[in-house]
């Protein structure tokens, strides 16, 4: 069977996920861009990955950094994924961030922010999958998720 792109991304898109925001620092510019292939992947090593299109104009920043953060948006963080989706120099406003311990800026109000270390990443298709080793994590114990579902934010009833 030849597989259309655009019905196989409607299939996936019928996959409820949550939305994140990857954080890092390239050439000491701080970077965001809004993900929803963020997966856990293993508790010991603690590893997760998210996955980065290949034709991204910030590929490059995106796909090799030390260190990155990964943050789970609430459902009041709407308007940060539409800002960090847009496509230009993903700069990440100076009042959305602190710096965490290993150096990534971390997201304020985030349910969860995910510091990493890159692990190790793989070609993936047309996407670069990449690993990351949590080395430190804050969660919120409030709060509910943004939510992305058929192609459109969903909020938990
Ligand atoms: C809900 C949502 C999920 C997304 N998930 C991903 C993803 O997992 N990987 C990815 O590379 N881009 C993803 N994007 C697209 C990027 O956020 C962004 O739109 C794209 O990187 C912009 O193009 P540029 O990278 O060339 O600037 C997603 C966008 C949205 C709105």
């Amino acid at each position: 069977m030849d597989i259309d792109s655009r019905e196989l991304r409607d299939a996936l898109g019928r996959f409820a996920t949550g939305v994140c925001v990857i954080t890092t620092i390239d050439s000491q510019k701080p970077l965001a861009m809004t993900v929803n292939s963020f997966a856990s992947v293993s508790l010991d090593p603690p590893l997760v990955l998210w996955s980065l299109q290949n034709n991204s104009d910030i590929y490059a920043a995106f796909a090799g950094p030390e260190h990155f953060a990964i943050n789970i948006l609430s459902k009041d963080q709407q308007h940060l994924s539409n800002l960090y989706a847009q496509k230009g120099d993903h700069l990440l406003h100076p009042d959305h961030y602190r710096i965490g311990k290993y150096g990534s800026p971390i997201l304020r109000d985030a349910l969860t922010t995910l510091e990493c270390k890159l692990e190790t990443s793989h070609e993936g298709g047309d996407h670069l999958i990449i690993i990351g080793r949590v080395c430190d994590m804050h969660t919120r114990s409030t709060g509910k998720p943004l939510l992305f579902f058929s192609g459109a934010y969903r909020e938990l009833h």
